[in-house]
């Protein structure tokens, strides 16, 4: 690749801009004020919630979804929804986004991070049994980027020791492990349609099962320990207000209608960045198991094994050259606001805190570049961009 880095007055290998996201469409602006005016606003007097529940479960293969205001909280209410309490042990990947591990420390347990496989991103199911103890209650798989957990592996060590699986599915709508969706694979899934999503309604989240007092136990917990067909005034538990509002469910319906058609788009630039990108020395997409017939497209990780310490420079470089691209998580377990977390709720339980060594977890943060979803929208030429942008910069490593 020749001619200077456009951080150092070249020109830029992409000028043109890259596709917005959320996506403005009519027929959500439309759904809008059709909610807007019909005065029903709350899923008690509206449709469009219940409609969109029936939707999304179905959608993801399972019986059962009720939703919440985030993601953050369906992962909180999934926990609280198995029992999960004080000093219990919950085992959480430490690269993911920090709600994972936060939804644990809310309802008092303890997050014990077990490693990834730099590999592929995801929970290495032999670092999960090693971090088994007599306080583990559940495990939570996070299907990173859309790419499904090995499920296999991890239901059969959960059976094995009796644990609850809660499969953090946040940014993977759609998704497939051996043709059944995620979600309902173990026993409960949480979703996301915050604003970045690939289903977005600026902020919302669902939970979803096939187990029906598990479902039961969620709307409870969700309608302030109302039970299904009691009183408005019956509560039968102490249970939060987590009730999505109907103008989200309506912006919802139109978003899952319009999710087909983009995610062809993803899958298929996805799999040409793919191949592009395993044309450059250094350079790896993550594995994705061949046990996956549908990947959920969230982004795109990349490793790029020059970036190891010179991340940020990286990352400016190929934003000059008109490639925006983000750094990834840090892992968790070297945030110190989570270690306090962590720390206080393990000693609450007159336990002993320790702090978690995860080298593939440092390997991967130290060295993964992200592209959004929404860049994923863009066509084949964007995707030659990025592949070359990315060669152009580690052409010129030295001068970054
Ligand atoms: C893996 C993961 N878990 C949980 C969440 C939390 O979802 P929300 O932002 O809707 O609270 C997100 C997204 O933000 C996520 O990416």
């Amino acid at each position: 690749v020749t001619g200077r880095l456009a951080a150092h007055g070249g020109s830029p290998i992409r000028t043109e801009p890259w596709p917005a996201w959320p996506i403005a469409d009519d027929q959500s602006a439309k759904a809008v004020s059709q909610v807007i005016e019909s005065g029903a606003w709350f899923r008690v007097d509206g449709t469009h919630v219940s409609a969109f529940e029936q939707q999304f479960a179905e959608f993801q293969h399972a019986r059962f979804c009720t939703t919440t205001p985030n993601g953050t909280l369906a992962l909180d209410a999934a926990l609280r929804a198995i029992g999960v309490s004080y000093g219990d042990e919950v085992i959480v990947p430490p690269y993911t986004f920090i709600a994972t591990a936060m939804a644990v420390v809310y309802v008092g347990a303890i997050p014990v991070f077990a490693d990834i496989d730099p590999v592929s991103g995801l929970l290495d199911p032999a670092a999960v049994s090693a971090a088994i103890t007599a306080r583990t209650k559940a495990i939570v798989p996070v299907h990173l980027s859309g790419s499904p957990c090995d499920m296999d592996a991890l239901l059969a060590v959960a059976s094995q020791h009796g644990l609850r699986v809660i499969e953090d599915a946040a940014q993977a709508h759609g998704a497939e492990w051996r043709g059944q969706r995620v979600g309902a694979l173990g026993d409960i899934g949480a979703f996301s349609f915050q604003n970045g999503k690939n289903i977005s309604a600026g902020e919302g989240g669902a939970l979803v099962t096939n187990d029906e007092a598990l479902a039961d136990r969620i709307f409870s917990l969700c309608n302030v320990g109302r039970i299904r067909g009691g009183g408005w005034y019956e509560h039968a538990a102490v249970g939060y207000n987590l009730r999505m509002t109907e103008l989200q469910a309506a912006v919802l319906e139109v978003q899952l209608q319009l999710h087909e058609q983009r995610q062809s788009v993803r899958e298929r630039n996805a799999a040409l960045l793919t191949d592009l990108l395993d044309q450059i020395d250094g350079v790896q997409a993550l594995s994705v198991d061949e046990r996956v017939t549908a990947h959920g497209r969230h982004g795109f990780l990349v490793r790029v094994k020059a970036a190891a310490g010179l991340k940020q420079r990286f990352v400016d470089a190929l934003a000059a050259e008109g490639i925006p691209i983000g750094g990834g998580y840090p892992g968790l377990h070297t945030m110190p606001a989570l270690a306090d977390a962590i720390r206080r709720n393990t000693e609450f339980a007159g336990a002993t805190y320790l702090p978690r060594s995860c080298p593939g977890t440092d390997e991967i943060s130290s060295d993964a570049l992200v592209l959004t979803q929404s860049q994923l929208l863009a066509d084949e030429r964007a995707m030659r961009d990025i592949a070359a942008a990315i060669e152009k910069v580690l052409a010129h490593r030295d001068e970054l």
